[in-house]
Formats: structure tokens, sequence, C-alpha cells
């Protein structure tokens, strides 16, 4: 993405444009860190959709904010909504040994939900959710720049390439996400992985397949 189109994206989301000013003590640049301290803190103040009335905290992203690879995942689940961080049950765990196994540490990427906030009995998200909350992730997106993005389960596939086509179908393909285009690849939801162990060989090959994906980037 270009510099001119992510600050015109971040003006239409009402947060500041930056410039890579360097401090005059020649330190990092501030205002990337600010225009995520920013954004992070509209995310909490959000009541767009019912959710913010149930919600106990909402559950922005962690990781590092100027990671190569994007992980995201449908919505917090209890653990989360408690922690206030994605991925932090069981699925969690197995998402960290994932990543692993293609030699990222959780510190090394970034981890995000399509939705910031708890569905009650972690039902599915309604669209007018996703529709809510969607532009916080884009925020994330356009302020993170990804090289790769990687989608975990049916649900965060489906809603981040608005279709309705199946996990299966949505494998083993390169999609491009958004107008900034960034290499998207499809994999299972951890969560689905502890139920159905037998389908980790395929996860493997998602995996192995955005490795590669990555290394062409
Ligand atoms: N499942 C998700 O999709 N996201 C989380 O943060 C936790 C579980």
């Amino acid at each position: 993405m270009s510099n001119a189109r992510r600050n015109a994206y971040l003006e239409v989301l009402g947060l500041p444009a930056f410039v890579l000013r360097r401090r005059p003590d020649g330190g990092a640049p501030s205002d990337r860190s600010e225009a995520w301290t920013r954004l992070q803190a509209r995310v909490a103040a959000c009541t767009r959709c019912a959710l913010s009335a149930t919600r106990t905290q909402t559950v922005f992203g962690v990781g590092d904010t100027r990671a190569a690879w994007l992980i995201v995942g449908e919505a917090p689940g209890a653990e989360e909504d408690r922690q206030g961080e994605p991925f932090v049950g069981r699925a969690g765990q197995l998402l960290n040994s994932m990543l692993r196994a293609i030699g990222l540490r959780r510190e090394q990427v970034y981890i995000a939900n399509v939705l910031k906030c708890r569905p009650p009995a972690n039902r599915d998200p309604l669209g007018s959710e996703v529709a809510e909350c969607l532009p916080h992730l884009q925020g994330q997106i356009a302020l993170l720049q990804p090289k790769i993005m990687l989608a975990v389960g049916r649900i965060a596939a489906q809603n981040l390439l608005r279709t309705d086509e199946s996990l299966a179908r949505l494998r083993h393909r390169v999609h491009a996400f958004g107008e900034s285009r960034v290499p998207l690849v499809v994999t299972y939801h951890p969560a689905y992985l502890l139920r159905t162990p037998a389908d980790k060989r395929k996860a493997w090959e998602d995996l192995k397949f955005a490795r590669e994906v990555f290394a062409r980037v």
C-alpha cells in the first residue's frame, strides 16, 4: 500500500495520518505507535453493536506491530474475553504450536480477530456485527501493513473474503485481502483441530503453503 493510500484510508477511519518523523533525539518514529494507541482506545470505547453490552472487555490484538504475518481468527472466546488477549485458551496454545512449526514465535506475528468482542455462548458472529467491527481490523491492517495474512477457520476466512465458499475450497489458494491486495492464505481453526486431530496433517500442508507464499512476497 502506498503511503498516500494508507493515509487516505486512516483519515476515513478518523485516525491521524502519520509521517515517519524522527524524534529530535534521533529515536524511533513515534507517530506510528500513537496511531496504534488511538485505534486501540477507539476499539475499547466501541459500542457499535450489542456485543459491547455483554463483553467483559474488548480484545484488540497482540504481537509485533511491525510483523510481516497477520493471523486472523473469528472472535474472542470466554478466556480471551476474560484476559483481553486473542487466542489464549487451548486453541491459542495450539495456534502457538502451529506457528512454531513454521519457525514463528507468537511474539513475532500479530494476532487479531474479525470481531473484537465475544459473542454470547461463542455463537457465530452476525453479519451486522462483522460489518460494524471490520473497520477496526482494517485500521489494524492499514497500520501494520502485513506481507501475508493467515485466516484461521471458516468464519474468519468467509468474512474476510466476503464469500460463502467452503473452507475446503478456500484452502490451497492465495487470496488477496482488501484494496491493498494483501496475500491471504486459509487454514483450519485450532479449536476445530482440537476436536478433529486427524486434520492436523492438512493444517500442516496449509502452513507450509503459507510459508512458501511468504517466501515469494
Ligand atoms: N478463537 C478465535 O477465533 N479467536 C480467539 O481469539 C480465540 C478463539
